[in-house]
């Protein structure tokens, strides 16, 4: 093989997320998280972020000037519904310029509703534990859908629901900062249910909607193989936190110990694409202790870590796990996109490389006979990384963000290449990362 092909139509697209990016949030709750003493590395504060919210269209220039055909960023629900039903059109506007103008520069928007951020007022009265978050969230996708409704039709749901459910339920890390295994249950359950409402709504609202969910997907492995006890506590973590979200959308079943198997007709075949959220893998040893599910999670001792370092979530190199977790979601019948994958890196001395690894893998999957049809690199910019603040730089693009300066990282005009291409050719991979050669065009 002499280069890597993508398919015709391929998305390649950089994603984000409203809090992270568009500064003064100031209607969220992690606004008032941050504000905590000790709740985010060095003090950090998120600002003005990248100043977004004033001017997402300098970035947006740029990645025009990549040659990128999409961009995945949230709206901010916090904005939009300041005070319970008291919507806003001033950040619908808003919505509408940012849409707008990625459209203007030929760049296809997808847009997700719920990226960890939550109004205030919403967190106040209990957030995703109260009886009424389905459908107070299926008011809000309603009627945002509904002003937004010309300027794009893909859509995501939640970005990694058990993600935020995970720190903040049982790591106790995030906002509500709790440990509460039966709390947990009724986020999930929530949740799901809000998803399902959410997609209904979609679809009223615009007959073309095409709406799926960015789902993270980690693979969880014994860390000593031959280890039963390891190999149950990682198939415990897989069920939880993959089997019950992915079944319940296709079946509409939603599995113990979320519920008892019980019917929901919203939930039934409730997603068009899979959205899959891929950084790494977890190696699990079982753990007597019920609140850390029966598993602690280690990271493989020889492996080649990212900035993060080898106790970081996103840390292992291991870009085979995106062919499997391809292959395995086949079965679902639907269109993949990856709508995450990428690395802190602040000296960009491994970004190519993993870029590079990730997307051979991938190339893998499509031979193979996988429906993939769209990349996204988490990120453009260096953004705001919730409690770790400003120290991982996940940017194609560094940014400092006292100043607001940017400088582009070696990989963003290598990304840009692949995707105006769209092929990894040799030539490409001898200037960016020649020790890839042998493994990709072996
Ligand atoms: C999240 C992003 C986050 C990224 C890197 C994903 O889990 O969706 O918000 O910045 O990973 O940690």
């Amino acid at each position: 093989m002499n280069r890597l092909t993508f398919p015709d139509g391929f998305l390649w697209g950089t994603a984000s997320s409203a809090y992270q990016t568009e500064g003064d949030n100031a209607n969220s709750q992690w606004w008032e998280f941050e504000r905590q003493r000790g709740a985010i590395w060095h003090g950090d504060r998120s600002g003005l972020a990248c100043d977004w919210w004033r001017n997402a269209e300098q970035d947006f220039d740029r990645i025009q000037a990549l040659g990128l055909s999409s961009h995945r960023l949230s709206v901010e629900w916090s904005r939009i519904e300041p005070r319970p039903g008291e919507f806003d059109h001033a950040a619908l506007d808003r919505y509408r310029a940012m849409l707008g103008g990625l459209r203007d520069r030929g760049i296809k928007p997808m847009v997700a509703f719920h990226h960890f951020s939550d109004p205030r007022w919403f967190a106040r009265r209990g957030g995703w534990e109260s009886p009424d978050a389905p459908t107070r969230f299926q008011y809000f996708v309603r009627t945002t859908a509904n002003a937004l409704r010309d300027l794009c039709d893909f859509w995501l749901t939640f970005n990694e629901p058990l993600i935020g459910l995970g720190q903040s339920y049982f790591q106790g890390k995030w906002p509500p900062q709790k440990r509460d295994p039966v709390a947990a249950i009724k986020v999930f359950r929530h949740m799901l249910l809000a998803h399902a409402r959410a997609y209904r709504a979609l679809h009223v609202v615009q007959s073309n909607a095409y709406v799926g969910y960015a789902k993270a997907v980690r693979l969880f492995k014994g860390v000593r193989p031959q280890s039963q006890p390891d190999r149950y506590a990682a198939g415990l973590k897989r069920y939880l936190f993959e089997h019950i979200w992915f079944t319940a959308t296709v079946d509409g079943r939603i599995r113990p110990p979320v519920g008892v198997g019980d019917y929901n007709h919203e939930l039934a075949d409730s997603f068009d694409f899979i959205g899959v959220n891929y950084y790494s893998r977890d190696l699990v040893r079982f753990s007597p202790n019920p609140l850390s599910l029966f598993g602690t999670e280690e990271y493989a001792a020889y492996g080649e870590f990212s900035d993060a370092g080898p106790d970081g979530p996103y840390s292992e190199y291991h870009p085979k796990g995106l062919y499997q977790i391809c292959k395995e979601l086949e079965v679902f019948g639907k269109p993949i996109y990856i709508t995450e994958n990428g690395l802190p890196d602040a000296d960009d001395d491994q970004r190519p490389r993993w870029i590079l690894g990730h997307l051979h893998q991938l190339h893998r999957a499509i031979v193979a006979g996988c429906d993939v049809r769209g990349y996204y690199h988490w990120t453009l910019v260096d953004n705001f990384e919730w409690t770790e603040g400003w120290t991982p730089r996940f940017g194609l693009i560094e940014m400092n963000h006292a100043t607001q300066a940017r400088r582009p990282r070696p990989s963003a005009a290598m990304y840009g290449e692949i995707a105006r291409t769209d092929a990894i050719t040799p030539s490409l991979v001898e200037r960016y990362a020649p020790e890839m050669r042998a493994i990709i065009f072996e």
